[in-house]
């Protein structure tokens, strides 16, 4: 086996502090399968999938990687990869079918993840638990819609989250409310390529508004009731890439730049994380007007400080120029484009095998410290990865095979090294968390989009796992790097 430590940077050596967490993350819509078995409910993805038309390759969640069957086997796999932490989520509607706060848990569901959970400790692995990564019980969504009704949805949301801190709070000391809440409402409610599939220029905010206040409510009743005897921490995990004008000196270029950066993170991270008042940004006040709820004096102070860290998911940059005009109606991005090269041609990054995607090490470094700077707080990276060309079309030839994704390598390793730059400059950085752990279902694109360190070959119904040098890669990488 090829050797890479010495590939890397020396002076880096020993810039990760012992404590850093290390590992993969995935999801369990991504992943699981199971989808109707052993008591669980629909979710809007089960839905979304199954109504045709929505996803690249029309395919369905419903079985996935088979993950809920092949707890033992991912757990060994991700042990020898050397991993010391693992973030996966819980699917909703396996723990209460049904969704409400009213309904029945399923003790199936409990069962199976908490045995996940043991698998882990026991192979001396952290657990850092998601409660929502777009998952919605479908129920939910027909009775009331789902997030759409701030005051129902709460309520069951917490209902929810109370079950998972009671069921498995004794052993996970990691919570993370939502994942890339940003999206979920952008895609699902503005852009229709997510479920449910809506394109209101409206009801992407209100969603967006459901998630911070459902968060933060969550988030207090964890401290109140969970955290003085559990001693765990919560947070919540916001998307966002760098963005830089490309024009320079076009003073509209520089605007449509910072209002970017506003819609993708400020949206959530300035109530949350910001100074002064806890409000959206002043820049999507002025495009959304009434559009935008607001927060009660109340809800202000649920909000700010809710989150214990900054949890952070980011995996390219862009180069911004303004639109001309006024934004399309249901424009949840900051009336922008985004562009590959800027005006100088210069290229944002080396191609993936997804377009928007692109590796831009340069941008990431000045992210984190954007972040830093901005919001000073220790910051978690809970994912970050890539895709590479050639590995749909890849063949194993035999069960011990492994996959060559230099691509892939060459993305860690510049990404993994501004993480560690980035810590030797006092910029304090706790996890980072690589997506994915296995190549699985990625939303609209179906399996068209291979993200795993592990290729799954998802025409064979044992969805047998092969390694991708990538994940051997890692290991090593964090060997040189953790103190
Ligand atoms: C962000 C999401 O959290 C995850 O579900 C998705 O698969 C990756 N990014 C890659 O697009």
């Amino acid at each position: 086996m090829a050797s890479f430590s010495t590939e890397f940077d020396p002076t880096l050596e020993g810039s990760l502090p012992p404590d850093f967490h290390w590992g993969f993350a995935t999801a369990a819509a991504q992943i699981e399968g199971a989808w109707n078995r052993d008591g669980r409910g629909p979710s809007i993805w089960d839905t979304f999938c199954h109504s045709g038309g929505n996803i690249k390759d029309n395919t369905t969640v419903d079985d996935a990687c088979m993950s809920y069957d092949l707890i033992e086997e991912d757990v060994a796999r991700m042990k020898s990869y050397g991993i010391n932490a693992y973030r996966f989520s819980l699917s909703w509607s396996r723990i209460i079918p049904l969704g409400g706060k009213d309904d029945p848990v399923n003790e199936a569901g409990i069962a199976y993840y908490s045995k996940l959970v043991d698998r882990l400790l026991e192979n001396g692995i952290t657990p850092f638990l998601t409660l929502y990564h777009w998952d919605l019980p479908e129920s939910l969504y027909r009775r009331y819609g789902g997030m759409l009704n701030k005051a129902r949805y709460t309520l069951d949301f917490m209902r929810y989250a109370r079950v998972c801190f009671e069921s498995f709070g004794d052993r996970v000391k990691y919570w993370i409310t939502y994942n890339e809440p940003v999206l979920s409402a952008r895609a699902g409610y503005a852009e229709g390529r997510h479920a449910p599939g809506h394109t209101s220029a409206t009801e992407v905010w209100i969603v967006g508004h459901t998630e911070i206040v459902s968060h933060a409510r969550v988030c207090a009743m964890y401290k109140q009731e969970f955290q003085p005897t559990q001693k765990g921490h919560i947070m919540i995990t916001l998307s966002g890439d760098w963005c830089e004008p490309w024009d320079q000196d076009d003073p509209l270029d520089l605007e449509a730049t910072k209002r970017a950066m506003d819609f993708d993170i400020g949206w959530f991270a300035d109530p949350l994380y910001g100074k002064g008042e806890c409000d959206y940004p002043a820049s999507m006040r002025a495009q959304l007007g009434d559009r935008l709820p607001c927060f009660t004096a109340e809800e202000q102070r649920l909000i700010r400080g809710s989150s214990e860290f900054y949890g952070m998911n980011s995996y390219t940059s862009h180069f911004i120029k303004h639109r001309d005009g006024p934004p399309e109606e249901n424009d949840a991005k900051g009336n922008i484009v985004r562009m590959d090269t800027n005006k100088d041609g210069k290229e944002r990054g080396t191609e993936s095998d997804t377009p928007w995607l692109r590796t831009a090490p340069w941008g990431w470094a000045k992210l984190l410290r954007w972040i830093w700077d901005r919001y000073q707080l220790p910051i978690y990276i809970t994912e970050n990865g890539t895709t590479a060309k050639g590995e749909l079309g890849w063949r194993p030839n035999s069960n011990d095979d492994i996959l060559e994704d230099p691509h892939r390598i060459d993305y860690y390793k510049s990404y993994v090294a501004e993480v560690a730059k980035a810590s030797q400059e006092g910029i304090v950085i706790k996890s980072y968390l690589a997506w994915s752990l296995l190549d699985n279902f990625e939303w609209a694109l179906g399996y068209t989009a291979r993200f795993g360190v592990t290729w799954v070959d998802f025409e064979d119904p044992k969805r047998t796992r092969y390694t991708k040098r990538s994940a051997l890669f890692l290991g090593e990488i964090f060997r040189h790097l953790i103190a």
